[in-house]
């Protein structure tokens, strides 16, 4: 059993897509650890199997999409002992629809699908109380006026009678928080639930989250192409790319220390202050990372990033797979330049 604060743990997930075209490795081997109380952000770029980690933890991988291998194990709290093997469980069965939605809960990339158009923000959150606990109706509309305003909406005995369409779009997004977290999950996933906000209402939004981590103590795994939403959520953070993590350890590590060249690049491509300002006089532009994300049906030989790499190693890269090390405690990457043989580290100096 891992330590005590770990409320699920993914070891080697490869996930599938079975196309006409080919198969789509979104997921190609990925290891995470989510623990009470902390947040491990996500981020890469879009199609590099952000979401399809999540929809597998899940088990709401979409046809033609399988999880191939690997584990996904939940320990539920209040027990030493109890593991549940996610990936052993049929996505309809009785025990999977126990723990999604109750015990691990998402709000989901698309606002607008989360809920349904025709029936009212209440009714949708009662109806996820009364599944997952005992209680009648009336006892489940109050604890629905409760949760909405936990995630402070204004006059929550007013919305909880409103359908959707009648919510502007953050108050949307409150809803849909507040329906993820009716029945105190362990573990929350946040899939981009702030992409489609203003900058105000993101701010907002992440505030909430905080405060309700703390309340509740949910572990939370926040999925977003932002790394300036990461700065401000997430402990710990895991860059993907390709379906493979390629670095992970805490956000300001990542932020101070960034290891790998992909990491790197996409840090030179967030907009800072200082660019804009000196953009203006000197009409500097913004760093974008070279070339485009391989076809997801092709199997590369060697490192995934290596032909958009700027510190590409001919022979190394090309040809062999990194395997990930800890370069230094809590702080593993998946590239040649920490791990080559000899002759790598040679061309590498040679570069600096
Ligand atoms: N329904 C699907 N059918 C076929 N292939 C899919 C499907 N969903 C995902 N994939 C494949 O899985 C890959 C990863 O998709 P995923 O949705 O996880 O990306 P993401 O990182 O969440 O991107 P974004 O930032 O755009 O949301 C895609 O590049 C695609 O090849
Ligand atoms: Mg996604």
């Amino acid at each position: 059993m891992p330590a005590n604060n770990v409320i699920a743990e993914i070891k080697n997930l490869h996930t599938n897509f079975y196309l006409r075209e080919g198969v789509a490795r979104a997921v190609a081997g990925v290891n995470l650890t989510l623990e009470k109380g902390r947040t491990l952000g996500i981020v890469g770029e879009s199609g590099c199997g952000k979401s399809v980690t999540a929809h597998s933890l899940m088990q709401l991988v979409p046809s033609p999409g399988k999880i191939e291998e690997g584990e996904i194990l939940f320990y539920p709290p209040g027990s030493t002992t109890e593991v549940i093997e996610i990936h052993k469980l049929e996505p309809n069965s009785k025990e999977m629809r126990a723990i999604r939605g109750n015990q691990i809960s998402m709000v989901f990339q698309e606002p607008m699908t989360s809920m349904l158009p025709v029936r009212t923000v209440g009714a949708q959150i009662m109806e996820a109380i009364i599944l997952h606990q005992q209680v009648s109706k009336a006892e489940a509309r109050t604890r629905a006026i409760e949760i909405l305003s936990r995630v402070k909406l204004p006059n929550a005995d007013r919305i909880v009678d409103t359908y959707p369409f009648q919510l502007s779009g953050g108050m949307r997004q409150r809803a849909v928080i507040a329906m993820a977290l009716s029945c105190n999950p362990n573990l929350l996933i946040a899939d981009e639930p702030t992409t489609a906000l203003d900058v105000t209402t993101e701010a907002q939004i992440l505030d909430l989250l905080r405060a309700l981590q703390q309340d509740f103590d949910m572990g939370i795994m926040y999925i977003t192409h932002n790394l300036g939403v990461i700065a401000e959520i997430a402990d710990d953070v895991a860059v993907m790319y390709m379906g493979k993590v390629v670095e992970q350890t805490d956000t300001s590590s990542l932020f101070f220390k960034p290891l790998h060249p992909y990491t790197q690049a996409l840090l030179r491509s967030i907009p800072q202050l200082d660019d804009v300002m000196a953009r203006t006089g000197k009409n500097k532009r913004l760093e974008t990372i070279k070339g485009m994300v391989p076809d997801p049906y092709r199997i590369l030989p060697g490192c995934v990033f290596h032909p958009r790499c700027p510190q590409f190693m001919e022979g190394i890269c090309d040809q062999i797979a990194p395997e990930i090390i800890e370069v230094e405690p809590d702080h593993i990457v998946r590239c040649h330049l920490y791990t080559a043989p000899a002759e790598a580290h040679t061309a590498k100096d040679a570069r600096l």
